[in-house]
């Protein structure tokens, strides 16, 4: 068998190429939207691409699945509950696809979402027994996947992680992410082992009513363009560029200097609870998922000083707006809390929704 994690640094991910090495049979697990790294080992390695899996549709990151399947005339294989608008294979509980001997089995797993799949990987070369479960946004290092990206739930969630640890302890687990916003307390690592996780990681230890209290209370914040990357990776837009890709530099501006801004668009890109507790007079609220979706009631005549809590999450929201042709984009270095600490007035308050009021705010 060969098995390969390829990992998309910069956003977190991990996605894996599968091969039965006798029949040069592969599959692509979670395939990022930059399908180079796979094409390259199918190429070099003489490789046919037989399956292409996605274990959910993802929220945080665009998905090459189609963009293979169209160059590889290879399906795409999503779990039954799986809600997308263009064709695929749905597979079952216990279904398998099969790569010479070698075994892929759906093992539901809902609780990130109501589609989500782990995937039991045998090579009975070996043993007949699983030797590894990439596991989506279940089980991850230390942590579980968060059922508020659209469809999750926290119950199933808890049930799903206990049917993961309940597998052998040699089992390798081979996450769909190691960083990033899927988990509140993801531990970096981008393989562990069933044995170690049930040993080791904070959520084994949870009962069932702690479990579902962690995974509903404190969470980091959405991902950047999360709306329109879930609809794009349903078939139901095609928004690949709201994938961040982080090519701009913008200027950062300290707290006095927004202050003398007096025609500039102060954009506030936290979520609308943070936004709600304390913001800067004036500014509105675009929470980071629905920053791409409603990129159309941005001034491009304007300056804008992008605003969050301490200045990074605006850093990379404002190289997105500059990266899709904005010209005026500036930071406001230390966010809110910069704001806060150089003695400014702030206010409190619901966040403003409405399209069309960011043109003339301010
Ligand atoms: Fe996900």
């Amino acid at each position: 068998m060969y098995l390969q994690q390829v990992l998309a640094d910069h956003h977190g991910c991990a996605s894996y190429l599968i091969a039965d090495t006798t029949t040069g049979q592969a599959a692509i697990v979670d395939p990022a939207i930059d399908t180079s790294p796979y094409e390259h080992v199918l190429a070099e390695r003489g490789y046919t691409l037989r399956a292409i899996i996605d274990t959910h549709t993802h929220a945080d990151h665009v998905s090459g699945a189609r963009t293979l399947a169209a160059a590889h005339d290879a399906p795409i294989y999503l779990h039954r509950n799986a809600r997308v608008a263009y064709p695929f294979t749905a597979l079952d509980d216990r279904d398998q696809v099969t790569l010479g001997d070698i075994r892929i089995e759906a093992f539901h797993t809902p609780g990130h979402r109501a589609e989500m799949m782990s995937l039991l990987l045998t090579d009975p070369i070996r043993s007949d027994r699983p030797i590894a479960v990439l596991t989506g946004d279940s089980l991850l290092a230390g942590d579980a996947g968060r059922p508020d990206f659209g469809g999750g739930d926290a119950e199933a969630q808890y049930r799903s992680i206990q049917r993961l640890l309940s597998l052998d302890d040699w089992v390798m687990v081979l996450p769909g992410h190691f960083e990033g916003p899927c988990g509140g307390a993801l531990n970096g690592m981008a393989v562990s082992t069933i044995g170690y996780e049930r040993r080791f990681s904070p959520i084994s230890v949870m009962n069932r009513e702690r479990f579902i209290d962690y995974l509903t209370g404190a969470v980091p914040p959405r991902p950047l363009n999360m709306t329109a990357i879930e609809a794009t990776n349903r078939g139901l837009i095609d928004a690949a560029w709201a994938m961040p890709a982080d090519r701009s530099t913008i200027v950062g501006l300290a707290p006095h200097e927004v202050a003398a801004r007096q025609d500039a668009l102060l954009l506030d890109v936290r979520e609308p609870a943070e936004y709600r507790a304390a913001h800067i007079p004036g500014a509105v609220n675009v929470p980071p998922c629905d920053l791409a979706s409603r990129i159309e009631d941005l001034p491009r005549d304007r300056e804008i000083v992008v605003i969050c809590q301490a200045g990074r999450r605006s850093r990379r929201a404002g190289s997105f707006l500059a990266d899709r042709g904005f010209p005026r984009i500036v930071n406001l270095d230390g966010g809110t809390d910069a704001w806060l600490a150089a003695g400014l007035a702030i206010d409190s308050g619901d966040p403003t929704h409405t399209a069309g009021l960011l043109a003339s705010a301010r």
